[in-house]
């Protein structure tokens, strides 16, 4: 889907719906005033009435209208404009587009709002554009009768006086990463019986010739050739053989390369340390860091981003068989470290341990990765914020900031050498797991540590943010396409 830009009163914008967003207690203004006289100010009377109070999310729907071009008005509270942060920008504008695509529409239309604190025109129409796009995104796909209905166009309006390249590169960026979100959303709602890593690959591949990046897929062949087997030792319990997917993106002839490692295990059921069925339940979101890292690829180099990108999807399914690492196996990863297997639940640091060295090997100059990869992590921060970890303070920092200008949450959690104690094995080099419940997130980084070398590197726990157990106002339940915009961001700035 794309989404357009225009320049034009808002009385003269043709369209099914037009949404404008006003602010918890401050009066009209700008063109929002404006557009109300048209409405014999009405909206301005609603207000007073105590009606519409412009708090977060507060949705006022008035049909009909004469004086206007638009068939329908939407009007969108926004909160207060000082307290309000992007995350709840996104929020609001998606609640409003929400609202409206569950009924069959065929054009949408945003009225920017104006003097957002901190933000410039452009920024403005990315953070909205991605939130209209979000509220039209559903998981029903495959019901036979849809309950979510994509409009046909979706545009942003600004007054005549904006800058009119501006808000047009806003609203292009907003379709590119809207779309790069989609993809992730998509891949991880999509069933594990569809979606396994011969066939993540596949799209993988598939996504990848569409804008020109690189796309090599290891298997298991070459996968044992590269001696990667730690992630080998996931695999073998399943019928499914294991991918690693290779992309390479160049957007630079010279200068450093952003590694992104992503962990793809497309399904989790423990292993033979077999999850409860309540716990299995949710298990296909276990790929939504590869999904992450394939979206962000696909939205820079559609960007066309001036830097260079090596991203690594590693692709295994954990399942119990005759043929399944055992408790009490020692595997031998890709850099020579053998690791004790306690728990073959504790599986995506196994993966991770391979295609991180293979990253490094590839000449990676920073790393970020991604996954869903601790429960510990969950219990510690909730669902909507990723824990940060790292061996590199500057290096976190930047990743810290890229998700803040993303509008998405993360928090950092310590790093300390003690709790490298708690890896320690006595009859391997280390152990995947500390074997106690206690700061389970940390000990989880502190093994994937152990495979990043020297190269500044930063993880991200996203079992919270990854998956939505339930529908909300301004989001469908599912996959969330988390981070793949904070991994834009962090091209964007490298690229600098
Ligand atoms: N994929 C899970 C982590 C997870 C849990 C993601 C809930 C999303 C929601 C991971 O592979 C796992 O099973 N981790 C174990 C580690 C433990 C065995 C050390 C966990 O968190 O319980
Ligand atoms: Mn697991
Ligand atoms: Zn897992």
């Amino acid at each position: 889907m794309d989404i357009t830009a225009q320049l034009t009163p808002l009385f003269k914008v043709e369209t099914d719906w037009l949404i404008v967003a006003v602010w918890e207690a401050e009066p009209l203004a700008g063109t929002l005033a404006d557009l109300d006289s048209r409405l014999e100010g009405t909206v301005t009377r609603l207000m007073k009435a105590g009606d519409i109070t412009g708090k977060a999310k507060e949705i006022t729907t008035l049909l009909d209208k004469k004086g206007i071009a638009a068939q329908r008005l939407l009007v969108l509270g926004l909160g207060t404009r000082d307290k309000s942060d992007r995350a709840d920008l996104i929020a609001a504008v998606a609640a409003a587009s929400r609202s409206i695509t569950g009924k069959a529409t065929k054009r949408i239309a945003l009225a920017l709002p104006e003097n957002v604190p901190g933000l410039g025109w452009e920024e403005v129409a990315v953070l909205t554009g991605v939130g209209l796009m979000q509220g039209c995104d559903g998981p029903g796909l495959r019901k036979n009768k849809p309950d979510r209905f994509q409009p046909e166009e979706i545009c942003v309006v600004a007054p005549s006086t904006a800058p009119a390249d501006e808000v047009k590169r806003g609203a292009n960026r907003a379709a590119i990463e809207g779309r790069a979100v989609s993809l992730a959303r998509e891949l991880v709602n999509t069933p594990p019986c569809d979606l396994y890593p011969e066939t993540f690959a596949a799209k993988a591949q598939e996504a990848a010739r569409a804008v020109g990046v690189d796309c090599t897929v290891l298997d298991e062949n070459q996968l044992e050739k590269e001696r990667m087997g730690s992630l080998l030792g996931v695999a073998r319990g399943s019928e499914r053989p294991p991918r690693l997917v290779v992309l390479r993106y160049r957007g630079k002839q010279s200068g450093k390369t952003l590694g992104l490692v992503g962990k793809g295990v497309t399904f989790d059921s423990g292993g033979l340390s077999l999850k409860t069925n309540e716990q299995m339940v949710d298990m296909k979101c276990d790929m939504a860091g590869a999904a992450a890292v394939l979206g962000a690829v696909q939205a820079i180099a559609q960007l066309k981003l001036p830097l260079n990108v090596l991203g690594i999807l590693a692709l295994v399914e954990n399942l119990p068989s005759g043929k399944a690492m055992k408790l009490g196996d020692v595997l031998r990863s890709r850099n020579g470290k053998t690791i004790e297997v306690l728990n073959t639940d504790a599986e995506g640091r196994l993966i991770l341990a391979d295609a991180l060295s293979y990253a490094v090997d590839l000449q990676a100059d920073h790393l970020v990765d991604l996954a869903t990869l601790t429960g510990a992590c969950m219990v510690a921060l909730g669902t909507e914020v990723a824990g940060l970890m790292g061996n590199n303070e500057a290096w976190c920092l930047r990743v810290r900031e890229a998700a803040e200008w993303a509008g998405e949450r993360t928090w950092p959690l310590p790093m300390f050498p003690l709790y490298g104690e708690m890896i320690k094995s006595d009859v391997a080099d280390i152990k995947n797991t500390g074997g106690v419940r206690w700061a389970g997130a940390i000990s989880a980084a502190k093994f994937l540590e152990e495979f990043v070398g020297r190269v500044p590197w930063a993880h991200l726990d996203i079992a919270g943010p990854a998956w939505a157990e339930k529908d909300s106002d301004s989001r469908a339940s599912g996959g969330t396409g988390c981070f793949v915009r904070t991994l834009v961001e962090l091209a964007r700035e490298y690229g600098e």
